[in-house]
């Protein structure tokens, strides 16, 4: 089995086999969200902390639900409810959080790199980035690639598309790192100020029009105008943005029609994608926030217990 760990800061760097080793492991945990009692004894004595310095409503929840469910302890704390909103240094408050002996700590931060910088200030706690500003957000494309895998049967050599503002998405940006390791042919559709220069050096295909981008796209993810980071003066106004850019039923008929369409969320229906696309066979969007609690579950799990041979991660019992 390999090894996960000993933080999950980023999917650059994560084999397709660590990949498939936490997407099965996430399988048996889902198994356990469908059951009437939808709680397993594996993590008994654990702590996870979320600290969430940057609002959420999906990644907060899951990962809360994903700590619970395997009877770990779970806190959460948020931006204004911390000793941050007092001044405390971001730094002097995670020494703080891990004087009291957690196992994982889960931070969602508006700063790109957060996450990497406290898990290198930390000893004994792993770290689980769930958002670090304009940079990743792995357990987010971890969760995609469990929703595609279950849709499609497959990871391997698809055509995913990438349709908005894709300058500023950290679900981008793991999500490609992720699904190049499967061989996925990757394309952004975006109006020039939004395309992310930097994937390009990845061989990630540049479309500025829906027409050419979603030909024959088998996903095709929609990504959200992030107007909390960097002043907005990407597109004229979101009426004319949409005008070109909405995913419409019409377009994915014509140009992807076995498509199927993935959001991060939040999406903004009438701007990113229209209802009938949300509310449509295609939509994998309840998918992925029911797939956002197993993921979680297995990563915390993985990372508590470490890379021992675990075959029955459900009934694990810990002899520690
Ligand atoms: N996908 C995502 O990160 O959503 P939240 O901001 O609601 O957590």
């Amino acid at each position: 089995m390999p090894e996960i760990g000993p933080h999950l800061l980023s999917t650059d760097g994560l084999s397709a086999e660590q990949v498939s080793f936490i997407l099965d492991t996430a399988e048996q945990f889902a198994a356990v969200n469908r059951r009437r009692v939808k709680k397993v004894p594996p993590l008994r004595g654990k702590t996870v902390i979320n600290l969430f310095l940057e609002p959420s409503t999906r990644t907060r929840v899951s990962f809360e639900l994903a700590a619970k469910r395997l009877s770990a302890d779970a806190i959460n704390l948020s931006g204004k409810d911390s000793s941050t909103s007092k001044g405390e240094s971001l730094v002097d408050t995670v020494r703080t959080i891990e004087a009291m002996a957690p196992d994982i700590l889960v931070l969602r931060h508006a700063s790109s790199g957060a996450a990497a910088f406290v898990a290198s200030e930390l000893s004994r706690t792993a770290v689980i980035n769930a958002g670090d500003g304009l940079h990743e957000h792995p357990t987010q494309a971890l969760l995609d690639a469990l929703t595609i895998r279950q849709r499609l049967g497959t990871l391997e050599n698809l055509t995913v598309v990438f349709v908005g503002d894709v300058l500023r998405s950290r679900v981008a940006r793991s999500n490609l790192y992720l699904l190049k390791t499967f061989g996925c042919q990757l394309r952004m559709i975006a109006p020039g100020t939004l395309a992310q220069p930097e994937f390009t050096s990845l061989g990630i295909e540049v479309h500025h029009s829906m027409e050419s981008g979603l030909k024959n796209a088998d996903v095709v993810m929609s990504l959200r105008m992030k107007h909390e980071y960097l002043k907005d003066t990407f597109v004229p106004s979101l009426e004319e943005y949409a005008a070109h850019y909405c995913i419409t039923e019409e377009l994915l008929e014509a140009y992807a029609p076995s498509s199927i369409v993935l959001a991060p969320g939040p999406y903004i229906r009438g701007v990113e994608v229209e209802s009938a696309v949300v509310d449509g066979p295609r939509s994998a969007y309840t998918q992925q926030v029911e797939n956002g609690v197993a993921v979680r579950m297995a990563a915390i799990f993985l990372l508590s217990i470490g890379s021992k041979d675990i075959k029955d991660p459900v009934n694990y019992e810990s002899r520690e």
